[in-house]
């Protein structure tokens, strides 16, 4: 079965095809430009995955050496994310679908997140922990099969992403924030300066506001203005913020198989692209004697393979979206229980 997947919910256009669960073809599109406004300009973002959808789709056949005729099923990410972008990719999906009489299923992008270390070689087993660390959510939840996802615990306020991006732009490093913290901490001191990390009355719920309010309050009491902070002094802080986080997720990851019994973790997102996370995740997993599945950098962040598999195993399950299918901007929480 020839799958296409498209994923348009944010400032990556992406198609894919996988032929069953092989990967033929995953190309991604990053609008850069919007660095310079210091973060995604949702109208732009529209407006770029209009004109480059059509050409990705044609490279992703031909890379593919298949026609469009040989293509068995279109999925395409419905929600959550910006509603003009997830138009682009949903309605194009949909029209596709409807001119060639194929099967259409409209993917969560966070499932196709949860499931995407299944592109994997080694593969998750069921039950698993995932970590779900993105800019826009922070999850941590039991997995027990493709169609049963338990949630334990989600962000309160700020996404790990998010406050990554945040705490980037008050240290003048600028948008994405989490490649751009982890490039300005390679140098730095993680033990420099210990900024707290939330207690919070749920065991399995983070919160990252609190967080990025003290690097706030410590640039002010130290730096007059955010120009003045010393490159050492800056890699110090970037250090100990990306150690912050760090922390938080894998305290509450820890707690979870304290309690729970999985065969394995795996942890996804764009944040899963952090290299001191995916080094102290493996480093839990051995001390738990667990599997530990990270999806290689390109499935990390947005991306249209994830998205294909997740329509497939869908459609398998049965699931098949009708056309008036409407995107959702927020999670939606079909096979969350
Ligand atoms: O999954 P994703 O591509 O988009 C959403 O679904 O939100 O995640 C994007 C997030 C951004 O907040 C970005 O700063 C973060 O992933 N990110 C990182 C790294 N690379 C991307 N965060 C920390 N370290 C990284 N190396
Ligand atoms: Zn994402």
């Amino acid at each position: 079965m020839n799958v296409l997947g498209i994923e348009s919910s944010c400032d990556e256009t992406s198609v894919a095809i996988i032929s069953d669960e092989k990967l033929l073809a995953n190309l991604i599109s990053s609008q850069d430009f919007h660095s310079k406004y210091g973060g995604v300009v949702p109208e732009l973002s529209s407006r770029a995955h209009l004109q480059i959808i059509i050409p990705l789709i044609k490279d992703a056949l031909e890379k593919s050496n298949l026609t469009l005729n040989d293509i068995d099923l279109i999925c395409s990410t419905a929600g959550p994310g910006l509603i003009g972008a997830l138009l682009v990719g949903l309605t194009f999906a949909k029209g596709l679908a409807f001119s060639m009489r194929k099967p259409f299923v409209a993917v969560n992008h966070i499932e196709g997140h949860i499931y995407s270390g299944f592109l994997m070689e080694e593969k998750p087993e069921f039950p698993y922990l995932a970590l779900v660390v993105s800019g826009g959510h922070t999850l941590l939840l039991l997995v027990e099969s493709f169609s049963k996802i338990h949630k334990l615990g989600s962000t309160v306020d700020d996404a790990a992403g998010e406050a990554f991006d945040k705490v980037s732009k008050l240290l003048g490093l600028g948008y994405p924030g989490g490649p751009k913290i982890q490039g300005a901490s390679e140098n730095g001191n993680p033990k420099k300066i210990k900024f707290p990390i939330a207690e919070l009355k749920d065991p399995y719920n983070f919160s990252f506001s609190g967080l990025k309010t003290s690097v706030l309050r410590y640039v002010q009491n130290n730096y007059t203005i955010k120009k003045n902070i010393p490159e050492n002094d800056l890699a110090d802080i970037a250090a100990s913020f990306q150690k912050a986080v760090v922390r938080a997720l894998i305290k509450n990851t820890e707690k979870a198989l304290n309690n729970l019994e999985v065969n394995s973790i795996s942890l996804v997102g764009g944040v899963a692209a952090n290299q001191s996370l995916r080094n102290s995740i493996i480093e839990l997993g051995n001390k738990f004697n667990k599997k530990v599945v990270i999806p290689r950098m390109e499935f990390c962040g947005d991306n249209a393979a994830m998205i294909a598999f997740r329509g497939l195993k869908l459609y398998e399950l049965g699931y098949e979206s009708k056309l008036n299918f409407s995107p959702f901007p927020s999670l939606a929480k079909e096979h969350f229980a």
